[in-house]
């Protein structure tokens, strides 16, 4: 009923306004006053993290993105070799796993069987798995040596939202937290992220205020064929969301690139009017911003039309686009979780003019329990 979607057209919409209290219902009690994070709930002791020599992070679709972004980020703050695997295709090439790996599942519902036999498998070989889920006692979170559980409230949507976001922020976590017992960063960097963390739920706010282009944008691209979606480093996994979402629920053919891969065979596909969303990331010491700028000049110069997400203050990228979605200015490896937020609403609001069933796309199930 209207009343239970709480006046919104779909539970998709309503979750995706919940985002920023999700958030910020993620990191609830787990830091205090000093910005140390406090995660009791990983009953791994702090010598056995202090040993682990590899994590391997295991999910599928939306959460298997959840753990590209993580494994940029844990890497960066841990310097532990992080690997990401979409749970259906790891335990069946016999990876390398033993005691002292963390493998980190990922699930929002906790219930998905690609994820629950790829965690035994690595059971079976003496890893230890600490399980990332949304939903309380379900068997991923049971099975698991530890859980980090995500809060983010039920999600009702087939397509996964809220979910997404509070899976990237309890990877965060887990992250930091790595390198707090281990010590591979200093207490006032952690400090510094948590405060950006903190700072997360009225970013994610802005964007939603000014969603307004993007639900003309979805008008405008209602008959588009194709969609393609390009991002690098962080915005890489956004853009396979992105395209990922547009499937789901618009039932169109999209893709998601990284955007340095395009010169090596998806600009073929490039063509007059093609809409190709693009996530810039913030200008920073490295050179990713101005890579992103020249993948896009080369999608301009074949007449596709760039529909650019960038932050507010960023002029550079006005020559290059179409469109301008603008985002809050945050550190590139937390950029996920306000890029993301443009996607979703599109995806959200093209299915809905299409007049597709958006809480229920055909073919989908909220969980997955058959491998
Ligand atoms: C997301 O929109 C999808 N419906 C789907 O890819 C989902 O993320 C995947 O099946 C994993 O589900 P889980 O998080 O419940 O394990």
């Amino acid at each position: 009923s209207a009343a239970e979607k709480g006046g919104y057209d779909w539970f998709m919409r309503k979750e995706i306004y919940e985002q920023p209290r999700a958030v910020a219902d993620t990191l609830l009690g787990r830091y205090d006053e000093n910005s140390r994070l406090v995660l009791d709930e990983i009953r791994i002791s702090e010598n056995e993290l202090r040993s682990i020599d590899k994590i391997v992070i295991i999910a599928c679709g939306t959460a298997f993105y959840a753990g590209m972004v993580a494994k940029y980020a844990i890497e960066h703050w841990t310097r532990i070799p992080c690997e990401v695997e979409l749970a259906s295709e790891f335990r069946y090439r016999d990876p390398i796993v033993g005691p002292t790996t963390l493998v980190v599942a990922i699930s929002q519902s906790g219930e998905t069987a690609d994820t629950l036999m790829a965690i035994r498998h690595a059971q079976e070989q003496k890893a230890r798995v600490l399980a990332v889920c949304n939903t309380n006692g379900s068997t991923i979170p049971r099975e698991a040596d530890a859980v980090i559980y995500t809060h983010a409230g039920p999600e009702i949507g087939v397509a996964s939202t809220k979910g997404f976001l509070t899976q990237l922020v309890a990877c965060y976590l887990l992250g930091l937290y790595l390198a707090q017992v281990r010590g591979t960063k200093f207490g006032d960097e952690i400090a510094a992220t948590m405060a950006e963390l903190q700072a997360m739920p009225a970013a994610i706010t802005e964007v939603l205020e000014a969603i307004e282009p993007v639900l003309d944008l979805a008008g405008e691209f209602a008959d588009a064929p194709s969609v393609l979606f390009l991002g690098r480093h962080v915005g890489y996994p956004v853009a396979l969301e992105g395209a990922l979402k547009l499937k789901e629920l618009a039932y169109i053919h999209a893709e998601g690139f990284a955007a340095g891969e395009l010169k090596h065979g998806p600009i073929a596909l490039l063509e007059e009017a093609l809409p190709v969303f693009a996530v810039v990331p913030p200008k920073g010491r490295d050179q990713l911003h101005a890579k992103v700028l020249s993948n896009l000049q080369e999608v301009r110069a074949r007449g596709a039309r760039t529909i650019v997400l960038a932050e507010h203050d960023d002029t550079d990228v006005v020559p290059y686009a179409d469109v301008l979605i603008r985002l809050p200015r945050v550190s590139t490896l937390l950029q996920p979780l306000v890029a993301t937020v443009p996607l979703q609403v599109f995806a959200c609001e093209l299915a809905t003019r299409k007049g597709h069933d958006v809480d229920q796309p055909r073919n989908l199930a909220k969980s997955v329990t058959v491998e």
